[in-house]
């Protein structure tokens, strides 16, 4: 979604002007462009009368927010001791040669972020992939390597 200063705006109406609204009013923000805007976070301080360098330090200390444009589709492979075992490194690799881009990175046309994560609890079908809230079990890089296909086909 291209930036709207009306949007921040009204966000900012809906939960008020003030700086006790400023954790809800990111949340959304945050929801609605998948990240946080500079020009959000400006007018954000702007409206609460705050500084920008404190909204800026509240937006960087949550994991919930970020700072940089995210994918379409987040996904997530396991590096928990589980998945590690059982060929999550491989599923990496598979991804980061299939995107051409590192883990941690979002594709340029924001398809995709990839991003790594500790022990999602499903270590008995490790290893395992997550996109979005959705786990694929027993992945490997073939069948990580179709996920792509079929993500990237359901997008167009
Ligand atoms: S180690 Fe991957 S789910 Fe537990």
């Amino acid at each position: 979604m291209e930036f709207n200063l009306q949007d921040v705006d009204s966000i900012i109406d809906h939960w008020g002007p003030k700086p006790a609204s400023l954790l809800q009013i990111l949340l959304d923000v945050n929801h609605q462009y998948r990240y946080l805007p500079q020009e959000a976070i400006q007018r954000v301080a702007q409206r609460l009368s705050m500084p920008v360098s404190q909204v800026y330090s509240v937006a960087s200390f949550f994991k919930v927010f970020s700072l940089k444009p995210r994918g379409r589709v987040i996904m997530h492979v396991c590096t928990g001791t589980a998945c590690h075992v059982k060929g999550g490194p491989r599923i990496i690799e598979r991804l980061e040669q299939d995107l051409n881009m590192k883990t941690g990175e979002t594709s340029e046309d924001l398809f995709v972020t990839l991003e790594t994560v500790n022990c999602v609890g499903a270590c008995a079908a490790a290893p395992v992939v997550m996109v979005g809230e959705v786990t694929y079990s027993e992945m490997t890089p073939s069948k990580t390597s179709l996920l792509v296909k079929e993500l990237r086909e359901k997008e167009s």
